[in-house]
């Protein structure tokens, strides 16, 4: 399995803070926001990871990641999106990277406190399709929103006024290499972006989406309110946490078969 961190877009909902860089290199506490995403995918043993960014300071990706060796990498790819076409845009400029594989994407601004290898392992057992992870949050109209029947995710909606669960579709996705057809298909939202919503509505079209739910803290950080959040709650608890034995092991596993 692939990584792809998307690490685009303009960050309007943080001016005058990202006037003159990229949100994503904006602190969390201790670290430029863009480490965290990273940690996760190398966390659960994904090691072979593309940088989707964009704008003019896509360059300090470079000067800062360099080849990835803040987090024991060999290597790291970068692409760059132009233009602002929204996530699953961004997405789609990963597809000669991806070359087949199932890719796990992470948007750059997502924050975990302990890690996603048990869903990995879980989506390598499931063999295609997609996979989504939900957390219960208390504002639940910020982001995109499952409507759940039992154990069945029917719709995600984006953003909606009237949201019918209490769960966020985290920033966290599994797909099958057949996402990039997916991503063709789709037609621009209101606000003129391809959604990300649309890619995993599609999924569930197909009766192909699964979903778990991810323990301890998430957040994202593309707002004044949720980025000090974010670092309050890295500098609280510390994030991407491991369990030694369970996680190193799901860890291993996916480095030695994932590739
Ligand atoms: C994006 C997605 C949304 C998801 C959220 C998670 O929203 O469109 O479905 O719940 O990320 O962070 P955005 O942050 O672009 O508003």
């Amino acid at each position: 399995m692939k990584g792809i961190v998307l690490a685009g877009g303009l960050g309007t909902r943080l001016r005058p803070l990202t006037s003159v860089t990229n949100k994503h290199l904006l602190p969390v506490y201790d670290k430029p926001m863009i480490y965290y995403p990273i940690q996760t995918l190398v966390n659960a043993g994904i090691t072979d990871i593309m940088i989707v960014t964009g704008g003019s300071s896509a360059g300090d990706f470079l000067k800062l990641l360099k080849n990835g060796r803040d987090f024991g990498l060999k290597h790291l790819n970068y692409t760059y999106q132009e233009g602002e076409g929204g996530i699953a845009d961004a997405l789609s400029l990963a597809e000669h990277f991806a070359a087949g594989s199932p890719v796990c994407v992470v948007l750059g601004d997502n924050i975990i406190e302990n890690n996603i290898c048990r869903a990995v392992r879980a989506y390598r057992h499931q063999g295609g399709g997609a996979k989504i992870l939900l957390k219960q949050v208390s504002d639940p109209q910020r982001f995109g929103v499952p409507e759940l029947e039992g154990r069945r995710v029917v719709r995600i909606e984006e953003k909606p006024r009237q949201p019918k669960s209490e769960y966020a579709v985290i920033g966290v996705y599994m797909y099958g290499s057949d996402v990039f057809e997916i991503v063709k298909t789709l037609r621009p939202s209101a606000r003129g972006e391809l959604e990300i919503t649309d890619v995993n509505n599609a999924y569930i079209e197909r009766d192909e989406m699964t979903w778990d739910e991810l323990d301890g803290w998430w957040t994202d950080a593309g707002t004044f309110e949720s980025l000090l959040h974010a670092s309050t709650l890295v500098a609280r608890t510390g994030a991407n946490k491991m369990d030694a034995v369970a996680d190193s092991a799901a860890r291993t596993a996916e480095a030695t078969v994932g590739k």
